[in-house]
């Protein structure tokens, strides 16, 4: 580490069970925006028997005033206890007894939105990771779990809502214009999961039937005036609760679920027993604001949230360091559930290809996001040994790998064996917090109740090791074998010189060539490391043979992205053109394109704008290939025919790179593309185009759109007049948002002048907070081959405009986010003005918010992979957030690892 204060690095093998359990917690709330009252009841009792009777009770505090501590009903004198401004220590409190504190906190002035906090004059809370010590003192660590009652009282015309987790036990009026509500929760659990609300609300409500006959109300609680954006995630959390019934034979246990929407949150939702609380994002949707990927959005978020309520409350972690033992299976429910939705009512191959478009889907933001941060300063395994904040360890890394590592041991076991692991860890470690290595022991008895002879020993490495392995496949066909080399490696990460080789389940095809069909597989040599279609690739280098196969085939490796590795195949364009146009499974089918467009995009980056290289020519002839094929799907063809994005070609990338020059290597793809097809993406586009027709969410009209967009923005970047007015048009006559977006976003992104659309779109939707924020997003990712608009200065201007504010989380993603993370070739103009405008916006926000910022100082993580002029201009922004005074732990530790 750099110098400045010192930060604290917490270590996973320091984990030590607490002193104490907490059996019961009592709080009473009088709720005031600027001095809230928080009355505890704590009933303690020693954590082990074999415990010392004099070990203290610690509970963590920061920001409390605390005015009150009575043991067993005395006040206690300040020798007894000793307070510090990240917690209190109760000298000697004995083996069990009740420990009552009364503290005092702002609510108003918690920027930081941990907390209890204020949003619009209305009262929330988010307690994950470590915000229930910034209400009152308690041992706010997960493997504490405490069965909680909580009495709220407040004004009855400000306030006039209050929840909090469980089921409402008592609600009364009070003197002086007080009322009070009183909930209780039957199950035991850690603090995180603690939640209240408090304010005016409207709900729409709904009683369902549990899979044991009996009622639960469900109810999704907004700000007046917006019950009518509810409908569609009421809809989705009865899906979700179907769906895990269905699926994993787990239902609802409570009577009463609530969601309730806030503007103002740090992350997407949270999922506090019984009363999940969301920020608006993922909860409001209808058509004529939201998007058809906010729709499906909503769908999953709303799933994961309620997917938690097992995976993540009645089973929680033992410790921050297994984050992902919750998420990274909850991430897996949710993309499994958002598969089965969009493939329900399909027949067998739109089923396929629909679960397909979401598997591509994912693995694109893999592929975006996890991919650079397993490459850079931040890289960490699933399971972190150390962390300085745990707020920055909410990763992709830790969600979507870890959804990786659980979807390889579904993989691995097969639905069946998968499910039988899932009741085992329920049986087992229901009620418990439990760690990471439990999940895989469960998922280990499973599979060995079958096979005795297999194991997860060497599959845990997932769980320990960071970075993305590579792996290298080379194979040669003579007489009907097949001989297929596999080799694996994985470049060092912070903390890891070397790894062994991961055990890497490599789901496979051999491709006929002359027909099209895959081949049976047959392996000769170490048959037992095949398992139907998938193998098992455990050595550095393993070569596996392949019989009856007699006829040419090319092989189509990792299917449906079996393992989140980096491939490098030996196939040659024309194998990759095969694949494009042949392979069984979609995903490799969609991948094979990507590939060809990949290295078409890398041929003209380094030839300076140069197209007549062969790959470039080969992604001609595989786009023409696409818009020829009537077999295939609208949701696939829309995939297929996009570019890889930025960031996806700036990792893969081998070498230092310019992002201002590669995005104008794959603009020039684009236009070529483009202008090639000029005819067939008119033609495409009078198809798709549904205009006039009610809008309608599902999957099918969907993936219409998405083509239909498509089609649309391939025909601006041919940009002329006439293309220009069908996008206008298709603005002007727009009955829904995605359709109003996509052609709005054309519009700004390519075209000569400020378009006038865009200051209707202000107009039109100024009293809608999300909408307004996807006008701000819209105008900081203008890239830089729109010749037209200075984004530098659009983006100075944006950030003094009267709806802007860094204060709300939303609003200052939709410019700072949109503009580091998501236009490279702005953010990296060769002038270095866009890091100095990032660098002021990170440091204003690290003292409003230093969760958020945090996030946004990883804007520069990659920056040593950045051309010499680029890294020179990145390390003088990076070393003056770091010099800043006051800087965060949070900001401390993202910038502090980008410059070590
Ligand atoms: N557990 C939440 C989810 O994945 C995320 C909450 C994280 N919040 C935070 N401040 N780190 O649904
Ligand atoms: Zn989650």
């Amino acid at each position: 580490m750099r110098d400045a204060q010192a930060p604290i690095t917490f270590y996973r093998k320091d984990y030590t069970a607490p002193n104490h359990r907490i059996k019961s917690t009592d709080l009473i709330f009088t709720l005031n925006p600027s001095r809230t009252k928080v009355e505890s009841r704590l009933q303690f009792e020693s954590w082990g028997e074999t415990n010392p009777d004099n070990l203290p009770l610690e509970l963590d505090g920061e920001d409390l005033e605390l005015e009150k501590v009575l043991l067993n009903g005395k006040q206690l004198t300040s020798e007894s206890y000793t307070q510090t401004a990240s917690g209190l220590t109760i000298h000697n409190p004995g083996r069990e007894g009740l420990l009552e504190l009364t503290v005092y906190i702002q609510p108003d002035k918690n920027t930081r939105l941990e907390g209890l906090y204020v949003s619009n004059g209305n009262f929330f809370t988010q307690c994950e990771a470590q915000g229930f010590r910034r209400i009152t003192y308690f041992p706010d660590r997960p493997d504490v779990l405490s069965q909680f009652t909580v009495t709220l009282i407040a004004d009855k015309t400000t306030h006039p809502v209050s929840l909090s987790n469980g089921n409402l036990i008592e609600e009364k009026s009070l003197d002086d214009g007080l009322h009070q509500t009183r909930w209780e929760d039957p199950f035991p659990k850690p603090a995180y999961l603690f939640a209240l609300v408090a304010g005016r609300f409207v709900c729409q409500e709904e009683t369902i039937q549990k899979g044991d006959g009996k009622p639960a109300l469900l109810q999704v609680w907004v700000e007046p005036g917006n019950l009518d954006k509810t409908d569609f995630a009421m809809q989705s959390l009865k899906k979700s609760i179907d769906w895990d019934r269905s699926r994993f034979g787990l239902d609802l246990d409570l009577d009463r679920f609530m969601i309730v929407a806030t503007a103002d949150f740090n992350m997407g939702a949270m999922e506090n027993k019984g009363l999940n609380i969301f920020n608006t994002r993922f909860v409001f949707a209808n058509p004529e604001l939201a998007t058809d990927v906010d729709f499906e959005n909503v769908e999953s978020v709303v799933g994961h949230e309620y997917f938690h309520n097992w995976t993540g409350n009645r089973v929680t972690c033992r410790d921050w360091f297994q984050l992902s033992l919750k998420e990274g299976l909850t991430v897996f429910r949710d993309q499994e559930f958002s598969a089965d939705m969009m493939a329900e009512g399909l027949d067998v191959k739109q089923a396929e290809s629909a679960r397909a478009a979401k598997r591509i889907d994912d693995v694109k933001v893999l592929r975006a996001a996890q991919f650079p941060e397993d490459a850079g300063p931040m890289a960490h395994p699933i399971r972190p040994d150390s962390y300085q904040e745990i707020n920055n360890f909410y990763t992709v890394t830790v969600y979507e790998k870890g959804a990786e590592v659980i979807r390889m041991q579904h993989t691995l076991l097969g639905e069946t064996l998968f499910q039988r692991g899932m009741k085992i860890y329920f049986d087992r470690h229901d009620g418990q917090a439990v760690t990471c290595e439990d999940f895989v022991a469960a998922m280990e008895t499973a599979l060995q109740e079958s096979h005795p002879e297999l194991d997860l020993k060497q599959f845990r490495h997932w769980y320990a090791q960071a970075g993305t392995p590579e792996v290298f496949a080379s194979w040669k066909q003579a007489d009907d074998r097949l001989e297929l080399t596999l080799k694996q490696s994985c470049r060092p990460t912070p903390g890891q010189a070397t790894k062994p080789a991961f055990h890497i389940p490599v789901k496979l095809g051999f491709v006929d060539v002359a027909s099209g069909n895959d081949m049976p597989l047959v392996l000769e040599s170490n048959a037992a490391a095949l398992h139907g279609d998938v193998l098992d690739f455990t050595q550095a280098s393993e070569t596996f043979v392949f019989t009856g196969l007699s006829k040419p085939v090319v092989p189509s490796l990792l299917r449906g992205f079996s393992a989140p590795v980096i491939l490098h195949t030996a196939h040659n364009t024309e194998d990759l053109i095969f694949l494009a146009g042949h392979d069984n499974d979609p995903f490799n089918r969609w991948d094979a394109c990507q590939k060809v467009y990949g290295k078409a995009i890398v041929d003209i980056y380094k030839s300076a704008g140069d197209t007549g290289s062969a790959n470039t020519q080969a992604a001609v002839q595989v786009v023409g290939s696409l818009l020829q094929d009537a077999q295939l799907s609208d949701g696939f063809l829309a995939l297929a025919l996009q570019l890889p994005g930025e960031g996806t070609l700036l990792e893969a990338f081998e070498g230092l790179v310019d992002p201002v020059a590669m995005h104008f290597a794959r603009t020039t793809l684009r236009d070529l593309l483009a202008c090639t097809y000029a005819a067939e993406f008119n033609a495409l586009y009078a198809e798709r185009n549904l205009n006039g027709q009610p809008y309608e969410y599902n999957a099918i009209a969907a993936s219409q759109r998405a083509l239909k967009n498509v089609a649309l923005s391939y025909l601006l970047a041919a940009g002329s007049e006439e293309e220009l007015a069908i996008a206008q048009a298709q603005y002007a006559q727009a009955n829904n948002m995605t359709d109003r977006m996509a052609a709005l976003s054309n519009l700004v992104h390519t075209s000569a002048e400020k378009p006038a659309e865009l200051a209707d779109f202000f107009e039109r939707f100024k009293l809608e907070p999300l909408v307004v924020d996807k006008w701000f997003m819209l105008q900081a990712t203008i890239p830089a081959s729109n010749e037209n608009a200075d984004t530098l200065q659009i983006i100075r201007d944006l950030l003094k405009h009267p709806a802007f504010t860094l204060k709300n989380p939303n609003r200052a993603r939709s410019v700072l986010a949109a503009f580091a993370m998501q236009n490279p070739s702005v953010f990296h103009n060769h002038g270095g003005e866009g890091y100095a405008l990032w660098a002021d916006l990170v440091i204003e926000l690290n003292t409003i918010n230093p969760q958020v910022a945090a996030r946004m100082a990883r804007g520069l993580d990659r920056w040593t992979k950045l051309v010499p002029l680029l890294q020179d201009k990145a390390r003088v922004q990076l070393e003056r957030i770091f010099n800043t005074d006051k800087l965060s732990p949070d900001v401390r530790e993202v910038i502090g690892k980008a410059l070590d």
